[in-house]
């Protein structure tokens, strides 16, 4: 079974306390905390920047991955690596020069990723899978939450897994394949059939928090696993 990774995205937490949603989220068994970053340029809807990942860093030891919604992104990416990010993303239509992005994320210590839109062809990929840590497929057009999971996206993860399996067979390099947008308890499975191995999850997560949970959220992320346990 592969090492499945949970993601939850913050864009669906309660911002007003925001550094108990990190810590509780983690708690309950999540694994990365996922960072949304919009511009109201690039995409049409703005969201939080480096200050607000610089005062969550210290609730958890997670890796915070920071998904970049905006154009231009090297100076923001570069911000967000000064601010405690472990992993940036970026839209390969929001860069002039992709490689160049790349290349000034893993300078700054991240790990570094590209994002495609539902109608961003894979290509994009080819010639940088040396400086890819994360292919990120978006699964809803991206700006906002609780959208519904584009069904085309499963065919699209298969074949980005085709193309991961190819070139960490040559390299003996790791690249992960993470999905956002739609994700939920009744479709992770399926998703994860066909080829994703790390899952952003924001209203299915952050919706179903209970009081009676010691951590807000252990039954949610218990639910997602259990669904990845049957893989
Ligand atoms: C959308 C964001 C997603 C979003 C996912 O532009 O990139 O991370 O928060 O939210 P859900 O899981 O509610 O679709
Ligand atoms: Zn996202």
């Amino acid at each position: 079974m592969p090492d499945f990774r949970i993601a939850p995205s913050i864009l669906s937490a309660n911002f007003a306390r925001l550094g108990e949603e990190v810590s509780a989220v983690i708690e309950a068994g999540a694994d990365i905390i996922h960072f949304d970053v919009m511009d109201n340029h690039y995409v049409p809807n703005l969201t939080i920047g480096p200050l607000v990942c610089e005062a969550i860093r210290p609730c958890t030891q997670a890796p915070i991955d920071v998904h970049l919604m905006v154009k231009p992104v090297d100076a923001l990416a570069a911000a967000f690596a000064k601010a405690g990010a472990d992993i940036i993303t970026f839209h390969p239509e929001g860069s002039e020069h992709i490689d160049r992005t790349l290349g000034l994320i893993k300078e700054a210590g991240c790990k570094a990723g590209l994002v495609f839109n539902p109608a961003t062809p894979l290509h994009y990929m080819d010639y940088v899978m040396d400086k890819l840590d994360i292919v990120l497929l978006m699964s809803v057009n991206p700006g906002f939450g609780g959208q519904q999971f584009i069904a085309s996206t499963l065919a699209k993860l298969a074949a980005a897994r085709a193309r991961i399996d190819a070139y960490e067979r040559s390299s003996g390099r790791r690249i992960r394949l993470e999905v956002d947008g739609g994700v939920k308890i009744d479709n992770i499975a399926e998703i994860a059939r066909a080829g994703a191995d790390a899952f952003v999850a924001g209203s299915a997560v952050f919706g179903a928090g209970r009081d009676s949970d010691a951590n807000r959220y252990d039954t949610v992320i218990a639910a997602l696993r259990a669904q990845l346990g049957e893989i």
